[in-house]
């Protein structure tokens, strides 16, 4: 049932604060503050290597955790969107763990990656939000996400929960390899029991975001811009984007844009650049100027420290509240979900059942 709402999809958004906050309470011991995750036979301290696999905005999930297990835990992380890593005959040595992230847990491509890893020796951890589906039967560690049945066909609240777990999971990582100190992981789970308030503040901009539709919806390109963590979620953000409102939209590392996507930008070209302020503001922002001396017209999403700093002259700023680096990529994730959102209801597409997509896909 959709409620007061329009459609699924916004619906999904907005519960998000509730089912992250659901989520990360079955990961968390908020009093003891430590991670907790499921009780399994095997010892994660003893493995050397991550290799990540899924598809679409489950990849971007994964894109993230891969910044997360590298900064905190210290393990060499390798990622592939399913439909490749099934065919390039993947080097897998003993004591590495297989990581597969899918809200369905029905993915072709990613149960078929699966069980190649599985074959191939590694453990097999899922990320996955039914916990009937054939790759949560299939796992030797099962990390469920909380979202609930998501029935819009865009992914919104599946991938924030995917976040949540996957930051546990980094934390967990990190103290069992001795890369945390006690405190260090109280402060981390501190933080993680705050993102349900981020979220919250982060929809707050709704109607801001709303009135910006019509700056959106007549472009024929968008592109989307951003550095470390933020770089999946500018992927994330064009594929919402180009999935409901049919724009072509992509996303890039703002590093980037010079060796190749800059020709791209005159003045019909919105580029929505996320940069939360931070170590790696000051090179997006500079990439950022690159873009605004051609004509380009910058959406700017950043915090209230980012806008004050470089707003000036940007078409327009979305001002997200300042987080701690960690949880910055749930909370980014809010306004380009409801930037697509609006864009696709200016532009009158069916948002819960773009053409072309399928919810679930079973075949490969
Ligand atoms: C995008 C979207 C898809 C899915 C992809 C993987 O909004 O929904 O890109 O993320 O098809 O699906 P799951 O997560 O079910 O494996």
């Amino acid at each position: 049932e959709k409620g007061n709402y329009r459609h699924f999809m916004q619906k999904e958004i907005f519960e998000q604060p509730v089912v992250v906050a659901q989520t990360l309470r079955s990961h968390l011991r908020r009093v003891e503050q430590t991670v907790a995750l499921p009780q399994i036979d095997f010892d994660l301290a003893s493995i050397n290597r991550v290799t990540i696999v899924a598809c679409g905005t489950s990849f971007y999930a994964g894109m993230v955790a891969k910044y997360w297990f590298e900064q905190f835990a210290r393990l060499p992380v390798d990622i592939d969107v399913a439909s490749e890593f099934r065919y390039r005959d993947p080097v897998l040595e003993p004591g590495g763990l297989a990581l597969f992230i899918s809200q369905s847990g029905e993915t072709a491509d990613t149960l078929a990656a699966l069980r190649h890893c599985k074959a191939a020796g590694q453990t097999i951890a899922v990320v996955v939000n039914v916990p009937t589906s054939s790759m949560a039967r299939e796992a030797d560690l099962l990390l469920p996400t909380h979202a609930g049945p998501e029935i819009g066909v865009a992914s919104t609240k599946a991938f924030t929960c995917q976040l949540a777990v996957l930051a546990a999971l980094a934390a967990h990582l990190a103290v069992k390899r001795g890369r945390l100190t006690r405190e260090e992981e109280a402060e981390i789970v501190e933080q993680l029991v705050e993102t349900p308030a981020c979220l919250n503040a982060a929809l707050a901009h709704d109607e801001e975001i709303a009135g910006m539709a019509h700056l959106i919806a007549p472009a024929r390109d968008v592109l989307y811009l951003g550095r470390g963590p933020d770089y999946p979620l500018a992927l994330e953000g064009a594929l919402k984007l180009k999935e409901i409102s049919y724009i072509h939209a992509e996303g890039y590392a703002s590093g980037e844009m010079k060796h190749g996507p800059i020709a791209l930008i005159d003045e019909a070209v919105p580029v929505i650049v996320l940069a939360p302020s931070g170590p790696l503001f000051e090179k997006t922002v500079s990439n950022m100027q690159e873009v605004r001396a051609r004509g380009g017209k910058v959406v700017l999403i950043s915090d209230a420290e980012g806008i004050a700093e470089a707003g000036e002259g940007c078409l327009a700023t979305i001002e997200m509240p300042k987080v701690h680096p960690l949880i910055a990529p749930l909370v980014y994730a809010v306004p380009v979900q409801l930037l697509a959102y609006h864009v696709a209801v200016a532009k009158g597409t069916d948002v819960d059942q773009p053409r072309n997509l399928a919810k679930s896909v079973t075949v490969e």
